[in-house]
């Protein structure tokens, strides 16, 4: 039989065959990949002796059962960006499967029942916003995404509808938190501070606030060998500002990330002056006010370039979510599973936007992070180690022995 870490590894590279695109990880919400990985993960919470069911939005939930009335959420998101490395999301949701599997295997009942959640979108590849399926599992979706569109003009409440879900029970259909003990998620580090420190995994204390914004400018299109330089109204020159500006204010403000991962301009020919461009802003910080600052100035900003250059814009606040902070008790446990792995306890804030700052609204949360090569993410050569793993993975059966002990 495999050893727990090669099954978690194992797993991870086998869903890593299934995505959109052949030669790449790209599992966007509520596709056909989605699907399939869908499947493959209930059977194996089944084989784990967890009953499993889909909730509205399309988050898999698997239930093992304890002896007492409480309940501990774990889990972690299935789907991923474009051209995704293998564990961000997959290995929290693989390590909570193959924990629960452990008590399986040896007959043993907690004194609260285990929830693996995988959820269904967290990184927003489709429709620019993130969080969909622990924003309906915490009871704090927003409706008003549901016109959001994704490139090929489908609404999210369409891709919902199709997913099998139901758009208009998203906002209603949270999960109960009467009987909640708390959410612990595992994730990737995807940053280089623990290999810096030389340490395996990490205790996680905050996660950053985020502002998502799609921003548009329009001028005039033309022929690019004839409309005088001086007479031009060019969207992307008019982006292309924007885009530096983004980069200049994130710099300015200490702690701050900025980053423009989308740009587009239309008609789209070499030989026609842009009339339409379009660009993503995606800006973090720990303080929410620093960044709410930051992303005000940059629609200022946008105004005036726009303006200057005689184009119109548009400045779509698509998300924004505040920073959130770790629970204090729950995380002392962690932090003590982890000691009594004979580790040392390193504590840090996450850059990273995870599914556990949703949950934060409905329940105490906390996170571990695991180790990751050069803090690379959110690229193919995210890489991480078995040994790691299996570090992971003894101090999350660890913590679930010390919240047994508190809730006995
Ligand atoms: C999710 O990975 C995010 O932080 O964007
Ligand atoms: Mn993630
Ligand atoms: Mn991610």
């Amino acid at each position: 039989m495999k050893d727990t870490t090669t099954t978690v590894m194992d797993r991870c590279d086998l869903l890593a065959n299934i995505s959109e695109e052949s030669g790449l990880i790209v599992r966007p919400f509520g596709s056909q990949a989605m699907r399939e990985t869908n499947d493959l993960v209930s059977g194996w919470m089944c084989g784990a002796g967890m009953s499993v069911r889909r909730d509205v939005i399309g988050n898999l939930i698997g239930r093992y059962e304890g002896t007492g009335d409480k309940t501990l959420v774990l889990g972690s998101h299935l789907d991923t960006v474009r051209d995704a490395g293998r564990y961000d999301g997959i290995l929290g949701v693989m390590a909570s499967i193959t924990c629960v599997q452990q008590l399986h295997d040896q007959g043993e009942r907690l004194p609260f029942a285990i929830e693996v959640v995988a959820f269904a979108d967290e990184e927003g590849l489709r429709f620019g916003t993130t969080f969909l399926g622990s924003s309906v599992f915490a009871g704090a979706f927003d409706r008003k995404r549901l016109k959001l569109e994704d490139k090929n003009g489908i609404t999210m409440e369409d891709a919902v509808r199709n997913f099998g879900g139901d758009p208009f029970a998203l906002e209603s259909c949270g999960r109960d938190a009467d009987d909640l003990i708390g959410y612990f998620e595992v994730h990737i580090e995807q940053g280089p501070v623990l290999e810096e420190l030389d340490l395996p995994v990490g205790v996680v204390t905050a996660i950053a606030g985020q502002s998502r914004v799609s921003a548009s400018f329009t001028g005039k299109a033309g022929h690019a060998g004839t409309v005088p330089m001086e007479s031009r109204e060019d969207a992307l020159c008019a982006a292309a500002e924007l885009v530096l500006e983004v980069e200049r204010a994130a710099k300015a403000e200490t702690g701050s990330v900025g980053t423009v991962g989308e740009i587009s301009a239309l008609p789209g020919a070499s030989n026609v002056v842009p009339g339409e461009a379009h660009v993503s802003l995606d800006l973090r910080h720990q303080d929410d006010e620093t960044r709410v600052r930051l992303r005000d100035h940059l629609k200022a900003r946008t105004r005036e370039i726009a303006e200057v250059r005689g184009c119109e814009y548009e400045w779509q606040l698509r998300q924004e979510t505040p920073a959130v902070p770790s629970n204090a008790n729950l995380s002392a446990l962690l932090a003590r599973a982890v000691e009594s792995d004979g580790l040392t306890v390193h504590q840090l804030p996450s850059g990273a936007g995870h599914d556990a700052a949703q949950l934060a609204a409905l329940t105490p949360i906390a996170m571990l992070f695991v180790r990751c090569k050069e803090g690379i993410s959110h690229n193919p050569a995210e890489s991480i180690t078995k040994e790691d793993v299996g570090i992971a993975l003894d101090v999350m059966s660890r913590f679930l022995e010390l919240v047994a002990g508190e809730a006995d």
